[in-house]
């Protein structure tokens, strides 16, 4: 059985589905605190299996002591986190706990259950401002300018001490460049709270019509027309990303790290130029000034995953970009419910099913 933390979330919801698919037993724990518990509703309605799942906080060492206590885990996904850069920076300490402490709390009670299988969902922004494109594995980690991002390193790094003090650790520690996109059925997507800090997002709730304008942070980058380019990766491809990870733990142990990335990059002027082949319309959009903390170009080179685990990215950006608009247009207020007459709220399935 393999236990998924934040498993209820965008790129975790996404994993569970590929997950059941291969056959795998599967456990969720998820506290929902970013998330709906709708999306594994739907995940299950798509594999006609269904993953066990508990509310709950991966801080919780009790919970997650009875958790290995009652379920026969062999190995864990790590998706549990907070991950709004712009939040990070207002609230520092909640990203440390969870993401840092909450990490720790997970492998104290993983070792105490003799379970020593983790994958570590970290980050490209690790690499902080990296002078080299594309970027490989041994690109030094830079200073990541904010807390989210020390926050993911510094996970990294507790992990790289933990299996150096204990060879029966395997890690994988997969450094997600920029995922976007949405499972083909146009069920399960990116539902973030609040105001998408992320492009993609945002992009779709101004299609939508939730937002009125998508504002364009920069066009004077050092870039070939000026805005950000970014290595934008199809969450399936990232989720399946994981699978073949988890593989290759039953092989290697110590610490292992992989850059999950198609290692080619699109600027935001490209972006939106593609997204409104793909909507058959004009997206409104502004010019303003470079966001704080963003750096101009970032991209991988997936050389290693490909090589190691034998993956690599295969969905294109007219993909990305088609499959994110069905999820989005079908459900407009994302997992967002419709109160019934009854007041029990649940999803409309008409909207989310339409063709
Ligand atoms: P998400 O917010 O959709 O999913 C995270 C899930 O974790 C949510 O379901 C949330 O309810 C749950 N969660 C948060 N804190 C928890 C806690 N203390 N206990 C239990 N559950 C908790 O985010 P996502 O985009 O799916 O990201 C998943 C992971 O990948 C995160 O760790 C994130 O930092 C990392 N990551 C994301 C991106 C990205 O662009 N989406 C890029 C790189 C890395
Ligand atoms: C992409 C490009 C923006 C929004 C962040 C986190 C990273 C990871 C992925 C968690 C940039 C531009 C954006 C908007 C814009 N998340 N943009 N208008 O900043 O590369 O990475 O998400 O791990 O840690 O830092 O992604 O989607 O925010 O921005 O012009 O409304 O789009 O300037 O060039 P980013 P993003």
């Amino acid at each position: 059985m393999i236990l998924v933390t934040g498993g209820a979330g965008y790129i975790g919801s996404h994993a569970v589905l590929e997950l059941l698919l291969a056959g795998n037993e599967v456990l969720v724990l998820d506290n929902l605190c970013n998330s709906s518990k709708i999306a594994l509703d739907r995940v299950e309605a798509l594999t006609g299996r269904k993953a066990q799942f508990v509310k709950g906080d991966v801080r919780n060492r009790s919970l997650l002591n009875a958790l290995f206590a009652s379920y026969p885990v062999t190995a864990v996904l790590h998706f549990a986190g907070l991950k709004a850069v712009g939040e990070s920076v207002r609230e520092p300490l909640r990203y440390y706990e969870t993401n840092v402490s909450g990490s720790i709390a997970l492998c104290q009670a993983m070792a105490e259950a003799g379970i020593f299988k983790l994958v570590f969902s970290s980050s490209a922004t690790v690499y902080g401002d990296s002078p080299k494109m594309p970027i490989t594995e041994n690109c030094p980690t830079g200073l990541p300018t904010n807390p989210y991002g020390q926050s993911k390193l510094m996970a990294e790094n507790v992990l790289k001490g933990l299996a150096e003090s204990d060879p029966r650790w395997s890690i994988a520690l997969l450094r997600y460049f920029n995922p976007i996109g949405a499972h083909e059925s146009g069920l399960i997507g990116e539902d973030p709270n609040g105001t998408p800090n992320n492009l993609l997002p945002y992009m779709l709730q101004v299609a939508v019509g939730r937002r009125k304008q998508l504002s364009i942070y920069g066009a004077d980058y050092p870039t070939p027309d000026g805005t950000g380019v970014r290595d934008y990766i199809h969450v399936v491809d990232l989720a399946k990303g994981h699978l073949k990870a988890l593989e290759r733990l039953n092989l290697v142990h110590g610490v292992s790290t992989w850059n999950l990335g198609t290692g080619r990059g699109y600027s935001v002027r490209q972006m939106v130029t593609a997204f409104e082949e793909v909507i058959g319309r004009r997206l409104p959009h502004v010019f303003k000034a470079r966001r704080p903390g963003d750096i101009a170009q970032c991209w991988s080179d997936p050389t290693k995953a490909r090589e190691e685990l034998g993956w690599q990215a295969e969905k294109d950006l007219l993909t990305m970009l088609t499959d994110a608009w069905r999820w989005q247009s079908r459900n407009p207020q994302g997992y967002a419910v419709e109160q019934t007459a009854t007041g029990k709220a649940e999803a409309n399935p008409e909207t989310a099913l339409a063709s």
